[in-house]
Formats: C-alpha cells, sequence, structure tokens
C-alpha cells in the first residue's frame, strides 16, 4: 500500500514536472523570442547538420527575420503534420518548413508573401516501370506512392485517388526519408515530394532518380496564426527586406548550388 502511495506521488510530481517544461515551451509570451515551428526532415530547407544544429534555407531566413525584429530565434522541431496546427493556435509564433500555400491551409493561418517556389516531382528506382508522371494516372495502375504525412505531395494524391483520378494506392510516412527507405526496401514503388529534397534524398542514395516530368507547382510562405495579425505584417516586411536586399538569394544560393556550378562539380 505504502508503495503504491510513493508510486502515486511520484507518478504527480513527474506529471507536474512536465506540464511545467509544456507550459515553458507553449506561447512563452516572450517579446524578444521568436519561436519557429519547423520539421528539420527536409534539406535544404530545414535539417539537423552533423554537428546537431539546426541548418538549412528557412533556418536561415527566420533568423535574419528575427534578428530584423529585434528578437531571438528558436527553432522547435516536430513533425510535419503538427506545424500548421501549432501555429494556428498562437502556441508558436510563425511556421516555416517548405510550407506551401494552399486553400485548405488559408483556412486556419495567414501566409506572408511567398519567398520560394516549389516543384513536387516523382522519386522513382533507376528502371522503375513508372517513366512519368501519367504512369501513376493510367488505367488499372496499382503502384504504392509514398508521401510526407500531411504534405500537400499526400493531399494531391489522396485527393485524386478519392476522386477516381487514379486506382494506385498511397502510403503516409512520417518523413521524406522515411518515405524514400521504403523506396529503397521495394516496400513502395515512388515517393512524391518536393523537388529540392527530392534531390538532396537522390544525391545520398544510389541507385534512385528524379523523373523529368513535375507534378505540381507551388509557392512556400511562412505561416502565423489567424490572430497575429500585428506580426505577420512586421515578418512580411523583414521578409521584403531579405528579398529586395538579395540576402534571401544568398541563403538559397548557398544551400542550392546553380545547376551549372553542379555540372562543373
Ligand atoms: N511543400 C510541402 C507542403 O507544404 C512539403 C513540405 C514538407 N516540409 C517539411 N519540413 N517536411 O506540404
Amino acid at each position: 500500500m505504502k508503495n503504491i502511495k510513493k508510486i502515486l506521488a511520484c507518478s504527480l510530481a513527474l506529471l507536474m514536472l512536465l506540464v511545467c517544461i509544456g507550459c515553458n515551451n507553449a506561447d512563452n509570451g516572450d517579446k524578444n523570442v521568436l519561436t519557429l515551428a519547423t520539421s528539420a526532415d527536409f534539406p535544404p530547407y530545414e535539417f539537423v547538420d552533423e554537428e546537431g544544429n539546426y541548418a538549412g534555407i528557412d533556418i536561415e531566413v527566420a533568423g535574419l527575420i528575427a534578428e530584423k525584429l529585434g528578437m531571438t530565434l528558436q527553432v522547435e522541431n516536430m513533425d510535419f503534420n503538427s506545424i500548421v496546427t501549432s501555429v494556428a493556435s498562437g502556441k508558436y509564433d510563425i511556421g516555416m518548413a517548405g510550407l506551401t500555400v494552399s486553400e485548405e491551409r488559408l483556412e486556419s493561418v495567414n501566409f506572408t508573401d511567398s519567398y520560394a517556389k516549389g516543384v513536387q516531382v516523382i522519386i522513382v528506382k533507376e528502371g522503375s516501370p513508372i517513366t512519368t508522371v501519367d504512369d501513376l494516372y493510367a488505367t488499372g495502375a496499382t503502384y504504392k506512392v509514398g508521401v510526407q504525412l500531411s504534405t500537400t505531395g499526400d493531399i494531391y494524391f489522396s485527393t485524386d485517388i478519392d476522386d477516381g483520378k487514379t486506382t494506385c494506392t498511397v502510403e503516409q510516412f512520417k518523413s521524406g526519408a522515411d518515405a524514400v527507405l521504403a523506396l529503397n526496401n521495394g516496400q513502395i514503388d515512388c515517393v512524391l515530394i518536393d523537388n529540392e529534397p527530392a534531390k538532396s534524398f537522390v544525391k545520398a542514395n544510389a541507385g534512385l532518380k528524379i523523373l523529368d516530368t513535375e507534378y505540381a507547382n507551388e509557392d512556400y510562405a511562412i505561416c502565423l496564426s489567424k490572430e497575429n495579425t500585428e506580426l505577420l505584417e512586421k515578418v512580411n516586411g523583414a521578409l521584403k527586406e531579405l528579398i529586395a536586399d538579395g540576402k534571401l538569394q544568398e541563403i538559397v544560393d548557398k544551400y542550392i548550388p546553380a545547376e551549372s556550378d553542379e555540372a562543373a562539380a
């Protein structure tokens, strides 16, 4: 009996501690800290570098935005599918994750001006019978298409399945890397994902390639809660300056070498 009481007391103490940590993380109300919700699984936009630090285009751009606003950036890493909802609820100030502006997301969050273009592409194994996007829409096709959960690739393809436009199936993964692993293991037939991470996954995995045909074109932007219109204006202002003075392009060039450089390398 005593033991049970002890266990209960300990559990309660632990719970309270966890709740406290949770409070600290949530909407800290600290005007000097800009909290960034991201999913650091999406190179070159956001990833964890060899030293274990957050790196990538979004992380650096967010850092410069924070600097312009006189704030310190605090990166909060989470699953991609939590970003929009947690920013919408005000838990974090901004969401930046190679995040595509979409009608559906605009219902719950605001977006800044776009700062980059995204292209959805298909990764296959070399020698795959899938040679164009159309193959996924051919009569009777039964390919398994891997996507990262809640990404636009997931939403587009799942919608096409629901609408009867394709007889292929979709497999949702926690990250793009997990989907690529499943492709390597032969569990799925292709991965539908944004072009730049696709390039970096293909580079890191022998025997994979990106199809020449594009699946969709999109705009990336930063999301903020609908309530936070004051911050939206400030972030947009900072972003405009970074675009105008070429700082944003400098960061992009650092992470995405021009095709000619790549060819030369
Ligand atoms: N652009 C796609 C979307 O907005 C994929 C973004 C995935 N980003 C990430 N950090 N995993 O749905």
